[in-house]
């Protein structure tokens, strides 16, 4: 991109504007349009923000083209191979990886928190069976706004960091408890002293009288996906969190907010969809080449589903850490599963197929993560719960940095009005 000059000049008929960038110190610098409208009249138009930044920020990095990843500049690589899913909430919130004091305050605090009360579980037992796990997952985190009173002011800083460790601690607890709740079996408690993803695998696995089998390769594995999942900069969900959070909404409304926005299948949604797309080319007789044909003749509601992105324009780096591990899981619990063959069939014949190289499409973080849930026993409708699980402290992160921003003002976007012009009330008799 060579230096950042200093201004953009835009001319309008004889008007000219000098516009400031804003430079960075990775990626893309940007045009800064703040007095545009007030001193041209115009605004500018940008359908999905392909090419608008909403914030600075120095929490995620992402180059789309060389499929870069760092979460506070460490490649994603590294803290999947070394770090944990708390360090690296650690790291997204604060900023740098924690001493071993800091780690075991932050962590020992969030084990302390991980009940649920009473009541609270009683509302959960008495959602419908049948509810899908992110409808419930969104009114739980809604409703710790209704159970912590003393943690909802945005303003408070104290309240914020409560919030944000009671969010961290109930998570692992709330998405055990709903998915014991559709599988018909009784919620778990969390067991003091038990490690905080052993306790949740334990929540959520263990069979009435049994103890469970949790094998070390299943607790690293849940634990490398939270971490892929950790944050990904101004995607769907977090900038709904972030916008949500701009009307000053206190943090668990804004992060329902973003649970709402990841459940679609365009975006976290989609590693549920990638499951149901797998299944159905496996039912049609693993006919793979005429399921391709099927979408790049764009058949309506024919996606390849955990294929494509916004940003990354090469291999999700996600996505290849997660291939490793669906082999290295599934021969650990000596599960031999078609759709990961299928998925690798797949895989194959779209990037050798011009149709997608030309697009820039290739496998995304939610290509694989479904055959990995499916392994350990999870149902396609608990996928995306597990996505919002990871990506919690990437929206705790982003929505306090939205908070401490001095730029921040509530957002609300401009439009370009092409509905009728003014015109006069005509009497219904006169219609
Ligand atoms: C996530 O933003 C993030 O960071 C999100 C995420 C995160 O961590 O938060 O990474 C998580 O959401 C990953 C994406 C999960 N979604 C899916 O896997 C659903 C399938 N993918 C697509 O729907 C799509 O690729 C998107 C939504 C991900 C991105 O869409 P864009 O950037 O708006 O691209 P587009 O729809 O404008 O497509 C460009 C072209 C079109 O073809 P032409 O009109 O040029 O002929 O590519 C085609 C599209 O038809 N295309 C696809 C395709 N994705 C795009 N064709 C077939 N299958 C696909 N999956």
């Amino acid at each position: 991109m060579g230096d950042t000059p200093q201004t953009a000049r835009l001319e309008i008929a004889d008007q000219q504007e000098d516009l400031p960038f804003v430079g960075s110190t990775a990626g893309n610098s940007g045009v800064a349009v703040t007095s545009l409208l007030k001193d041209t009249g115009y605004v500018t138009v940008d359908p999905g923000f392909m090419n608008t930044a909403s914030c600075s920020s120095d929490i995620t990095f992402i180059d789309g083209d060389k499929g870069i990843l760092r979460y506070r500049g460490y490649p994603i690589e590294q803290l999947a191979e070394h770090s944990s899913y708390l360090e690296v909430a650690y790291l997204l919130i604060h900023g740098h990886l924690p001493t071993a004091a800091e780690f075991d305050a932050f962590s020992s605090r969030i084990s302390r928190h991980m009940l649920l009360q009473e009541d609270f579980r009683g509302l959960l037992a008495q959602m419908p069976r049948s509810a899908h796990p992110m409808a419930v997952l969104g009114a739980a985190i809604q409703t710790m706004t209704a159970f912590y009173p003393e943690s909802i002011d945005p303003m408070n800083p104290a309240a914020v960091e409560l919030a944000a460790g009671l969010l961290l601690a109930k998570m692992p607890t709330i998405i055990s408890a709903i998915y014991r709740r559709a599988s018909g079996y009784a919620m778990l408690y969390p067991k003091k002293g038990e490690g905080y993803i052993e306790n949740f695998a334990r929540m959520t696995f263990a069979r009435p009288g049994e103890d469970p089998d949790l094998p070390p390769a299943l607790i690293k594995a849940i634990d490398t996906l939270l971490i892929l999942h950790a944050d990904h900069e101004q995607n769907c969900s977090t900038s709904t969190v972030r916008i949500v959070g701009s009307a000053h909404a206190n943090l668990y409304a804004s992060i329902a907010a973003g649970v709402a926005a990841l459940s679609g299948p365009l975006h976290g949604g989609a590693n549920e969809a990638v499951l149901n797309m797998l299944a159905e080319i496996r039912d049609s007789g693993r006919d793979v080449k005429t399921f391709m044909k099927r979408v790049k003749n764009k058949e309506p509601g024919v996606r390849l589903m955990g294929f494509g992105h916004r940003v990354y324009k090469n291999y999700d780096p996600r996505a290849a850490i997660v291939k490793a591990h669906a082999h290295e899981l599934l021969d650990a619990l000596g599960v031999k599963d078609e759709l990961l063959d299928i998925a690798m069939e797949v895989e194959g014949i779209a990037l050798a197929d011009d149709y997608f190289i030309s697009r820039k499409l290739y496998p995304n973080v939610d290509f694989y993560t479904g055959i990995i849930y499916r392994a350990m026993g999870f149902p396609s409708s608990m996928f995306t719960p597990m996505f919002a699980f990871g990506r919690l402290p990437g929206w705790i992160a982003q929505w306090r940095e939205m908070m401490a921003d001095p730029q921040t003002k509530i957002a609300r976007p401009r439009q370009i009005y092409v509905g009728p012009t003014a015109r006069d009330y005509v009497p219904i008799e006169d219609r």
